[in-house]
């Protein structure tokens, strides 16, 4: 199952700990350099103008930063953050309900905002555009519309996927930043900065072996590193050194780049049962009993970062570096 994985981007019940190591300040958060320039450049403008910020939309894969960086934002602004989720605002009330509690200045953060019905992302519209508030009140015989005055404030969204984004609602954002995977250096600093906040010393080569084993991911990273450091205090002195990170996360099943059991299924699959593709994401769904929209926000992402796996208009396919990966041989394979 996906969330029993520990090498899963999604957020997991032990991951609660983040709030505790996040960094609080822009720079503090490691990497993105794109998108913190430009932020940081809005943030300055915005305050020397007396102004809000404009609207700020973050998209990417789960445990890339935007909560983080939403938090930041507020905090570089001085300006309280009020957060609400996609998914939990069910009705067009719920929404009015968060907005009217909205003080000058303050941040908005939604996230997953495109699993917002539509007929409540129009509320938005002319809240972020003019800060007003439409509603509609009273009963089928007599209901009318009332507009209310909104302070000004900053909408912060996070996404994972910005296409699945009406185009009205992306419009409205002045600001839109997709974030990266974080390279392998980045990582590392990461995993340092943690094990300083923490305050549980690891070596330079296994904060090296911890972020090339990572994803990508800040939030792999963080949960790698406390599995971690449960076997450097139990088999170990509680330094975190080489041989304790290749322990541990052999024994977790989490590879050289960071794949596990479920990666292996996903390549195989397409490798024996398809011939290495191209293969339709419904038929490999169903070969491993998946979800396609699992398959595609959560496994495939990173095997297509990393250059395991290619997508084409004919649907997916192995590469070259998978067989390697995997040990197999395509030459005995094809014959
Ligand atoms: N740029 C960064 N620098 C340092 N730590 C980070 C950075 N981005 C994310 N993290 C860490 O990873 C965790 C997951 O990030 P989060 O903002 O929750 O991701 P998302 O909201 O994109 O799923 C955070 O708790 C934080 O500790
Ligand atoms: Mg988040």
């Amino acid at each position: 199952m996906e969330d029993e994985r520990v090498v899963t981007n999604r957020e997991l019940q032990e991951d609660t700990f983040e709030e505790s190591i996040r960094p609080d300040s822009i720079d503090e958060y490691i990497g993105q350099k794109d998108v913190k320039e430009n932020i940081k450049v809005f943030i300055d403008a915005a305050k020397m103008r007396n102004e809000t910020l404009d609207h700020v939309l973050l998209y990417g894969p789960p445990g890339l930063g935007k909560t983080t960086l939403a938090n930041i934002i507020a905090n570089e602004l001085g300006s309280n953050l009020k957060t609400a989720s996609g998914p939990s605002i069910e009705k067009s009330g719920d929404l009015a309900a968060v907005l009217s509690t909205l003080e000058p200045g303050d941040v908005l953060f939604i996230d997953e905002i495109h699993r917002m019905p539509r007929y409540i992302e129009e509320i938005l519209y002319p809240a972020m555009e003019d800060f007003t508030l439409d509603i509609i009140v009273g009963s089928d015989s007599s209901t009318r519309n009332i507009k209310i005055d909104l302070p000004p404030f900053t909408l912060v969204g996070a996404t994972t996927r910005a296409g699945d984004l009406t185009s009205p609602l992306r419009d409205r954002f002045g600001i839109i930043s997709k974030l990266q995977y974080y390279t392998i250096d980045e990582l590392e600093q990461i995993v340092k900065r943690t094990s300083r906040v923490l305050d549980v010393p690891i070596n330079d080569d296994a904060a090296t072996e911890l972020a090339k084993r990572s994803r990508g991911t800040p939030r792999i990273a963080n949960r790698l590193f406390k599995r971690v450091r449960d076997f450097a205090l139990v088999k170990g002195d509680g330094i975190i050194d080489l041989d304790i990170v290749k322990m541990a996360l052999d024994r977790l099943k989490v590879d050289e780049l960071g794949l596990d059991d479920t990666d292996y299924q996903l390549l195989k699959a397409i490798i024996e049962r398809f011939n290495g593709g191209p293969v339709g994401i419904e038929a490999i769904a169903s070969s491993i009993g998946e979800e396609v929209s699992t398959i595609e926000d959560v496994y495939e992402p990173y095997l297509l970062q990393i250059g395991l796996l290619k997508r084409t208009s004919r649907g997916r396919m192995a590469t070259e570096k998978a067989y390697q990966h995997l040990k197999i041989n395509r030459q005995e394979r094809l014959f």
